[in-house]
């Protein structure tokens, strides 16, 4: 072979095996527990030999890198976290429709990709609660909280924890909640009465709870489905569905616009939504109610039916100018009262 043809031929080679390597890579972001998000990694790897980069972000920082990256995206998966930032997501154009047939998802999860135009889809649903470490609560001689107004009694001055809403997802779903349970100014007011009670804003949704059943907190403010994992795996967590309803989360994936691995993107959204997929989630202790109508709902999860649910408005509170304005307001008002 001359030189030429030497040189023709290694660059073919060259271009076919970053050809086969760009074919088998996906970059994931993954918003729900790193328990379950490490689990669903190795299984999609393990039956597709897509070799996949995956990190673990709340699902406001996913949103914020989503939006700086834009024009030159390194994600091609968002996997969970709560939907709101998906469809925020959707609407400023940020993400793609999967094609995925969601026809025999259940009606909460078709919803959001019926909002979206299918560029966001429920994988999950949890609702939101109040959790309390009881043995902080019998040694402090305090009572333990039944509503959400029970959080501004001064007796919990100090004693309350719960996430920031420019980072967590979970947190906006609080504030959207308190929004739609009481208007926005009484739930500003109310935030503002609580806030005095509060030690930290976090960045991640389930911190405050984790903090709590260690005993490093005695109350917080965050998903049930998180707080029975504590409860479960044996700490003195209980669970409060507060008197005056509550809001829930529907945690969605979407496809980035723009996937550079947009084959293997399809190829996740399908494998993640299996029920049978779906059912490992409970082998992570990881209880949220699975979208696929198929799944077996673990029986530990809190049950949806039985919890005073308000009827969550995601169109609204899954607006972009909604949520910019709420977490605006909270940034404000809010964000600087805790102690
Ligand atoms: O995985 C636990 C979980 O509570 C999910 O149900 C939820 O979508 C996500 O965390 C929200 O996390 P964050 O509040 O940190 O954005």
């Amino acid at each position: 072979m001359n030189k030429f043809k030497y040189g023709v031929a290694v660059a073919c080679l060259l271009v076919s095996s970053s050809v086969a390597l760009a074919d088998g890579k996906l970059n994931v972001v993954c918003s729900t527990e790193q328990s379950w998000c490490d689990l669903i990694t190795s299984e999609f790897e393990k039956e597709t030999g897509v070799d996949v980069s995956m990190i673990r972000k709340s699902t406001g920082e996913t949103l914020a890198q989503i939006r700086a990256e834009a024009k030159n995206p390194k994600i091609d998966i968002w996997w969970g976290g709560t939907g709101d930032p998906h469809l925020v997501a959707a609407e400023e154009d940020l993400t793609q429709p999967s094609g995925y047939d969601t026809s025999k998802l259940m009606g909460w999860a078709r919803g959001m990709a019926n909002i979206s135009g299918g560029k966001t889809i429920g994988i999950y649903a949890g609702a939101l609660g109040i959790g309390y470490n009881a043995d902080l609560i019998a040694e402090k001689n305090i009572p333990a909280p039944k509503c959400w107004k029970d959080l501004a009694d001064p007796v919990y001055h100090g004693e309350v924890q719960v996430a920031s809403p420019n980072s967590s997802g979970t947190a906006y779903t609080e504030l959207a909640t308190f929004v739609q349970l009481f208007g926005e100014d009484k739930a500003f007011e109310l935030l503002g009465q609580i806030g005095k009670n509060v030690n930290q804003y976090t960045k991640s949704g389930s911190a405050p709870s984790k903090a709590t059943a260690r005993g490093e907190n005695t109350i917080s403010i965050g998903f049930m489905h998180d707080m029975v994992k504590l409860a479960t795996s044996g700490f003195p967590m209980k669970i409060v569905s507060p008197c005056e309803g509550t809001g829930y989360e529907v945690g969605a994936v979407s496809i980035i616009k723009g996937a550079r691995n947009l084959e293997n993107a399809k190829k996740w959204v399908e494998f993640g939504l299996r029920p049978k997929t779906q059912a490992l989630a409970a082998t992570v202790n990881s209880f949220q109610v699975p979208s696929h109508s198929e799944s077996t709902v673990p029986p530990e999860s809190p049950d949806l039916a039985s919890i005073k649910l308000i009827d969550y408005d995601f169109a609204t509170y899954g607006s972009s100018e909604t949520r910019k304005r709420l977490i605006d307001r909270w940034n404000k008002e809010i964000k600087n009262i805790a102690k």
